[in-house]
């Protein structure tokens, strides 16, 4: 009977002993991994969706709402934007300067595209605008639309010298609403343009109308929309469109309710986080 109980209890420390292998350190995974589901989740990290809807807590409820019903197809466009050259998505606003020493890199002067329409001949660009701008402005053509460039890249010395002739126009609470002080100009960036006649009558024209409905298709989006000062700082301006990639402007669309200073902010805040959890 002590014979049967012993090799009764050694069996059971063998079982003990083979369970914690299976499910330890041994296996060679490491005890911390990161995680694409509640589902099986560790403790020691909290599940995905938990995590977005810290991220989310203070965007409008459409924002949320549309994130949480698809966190998977939301998780792999996001990760896949920040994989993109980082200052696709960088902030330039009243509240982050890019300031006085930022100068994008790979300039081109925009006289090398003849098939581009352009206010003045001294207009620079990214060079990584180029490809989907000449596809824009060619398919615009199609339509017997020509798209005119007033307005691209613009130094902080030049910045400086725009904020203060508005000011000097129109007070300084004008300016504030139209014009960027120096260094907060996403026109510094080196991907921001103008169209047209860079005033509100623009809304009404042919062009006017075809970028507000087609820009996104080649990376072009709106960055200061209709009410939304509030959020943005700037009155709408209904000519000017940054370029944040194809990728950029269908992950605005579907997930940030097509609103850039949105989505920009929810990139620059949780740039790290989101790229740690689908790691
Ligand atoms: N008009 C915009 C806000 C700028 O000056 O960059
Ligand atoms: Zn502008």
């Amino acid at each position: 009977m002590i014979q049967k109980n012993s090799l009764m209890a050694l069996a059971v420390l063998v079982l003990i002993l083979l369970t914690a292998s299976c499910t330890g350190k041994d296996t060679g995974k490491p005890e911390n991994t990161k995680i694409m589901s509640s589902r099986g989740a560790k403790a020691e990290a909290p599940p995905v969706s938990a995590e977005l809807k810290e991220m989310l807590a203070d965007y409008p409820p459409a924002i949320r709402e549309s994130i949480m019903k698809n966190t998977g197809d939301f998780l792999s466009l996001a990760t896949k934007a920040l994989k993109l050259p980082p200052e696709i998505f960088v902030m330039a606003d009243k509240q982050h300067a890019l300031g006085e020493a930022f100068i994008p890199e790979h300039l081109v002067p925009l006289t090398d595209y003849p098939e581009l329409t352009l206010s003045r001949k001294t207009l620079e660009l990214r060079k990584i605008v180029i490809p989907d701008l000449l596809q824009m402005v060619s398919d615009a053509e199609k339509e017997g639309l020509t798209l005119v460039i007033s307005s691209t890249y613009r130094s902080y010395n030049y910045q400086k010298m725009l904020f203060e002739r508005e000011v000097k126009l129109y007070g300084l609470e004008t300016a504030e609403r139209e014009s960027a002080r120096p260094g907060t100009s996403q026109h510094q960036l080196g991907v921001t343009i103008d169209f047209g006649s860079i005033s509100d009558e623009y809304a009404d024209t042919p062009s006017g109308k075809w970028l507000l409905k087609n820009a996104w298709k080649y990376g072009f989006s709106l960055s200061y929309p209709q009410g939304y000062e509030w959020l943005t700082g700037y009155r709408p301006e209904v000519w000017h469109y940054r370029y944040i990639t194809p990728l950029g402007t269908q992950l605005q669309r579907k997930y940030f309710n097509d609103i850039q200073q949105y989505m920009l902010m929810f990139l620059s805040e949780n740039r790290t986080r989101l790229l740690s959890i689908t790691d």
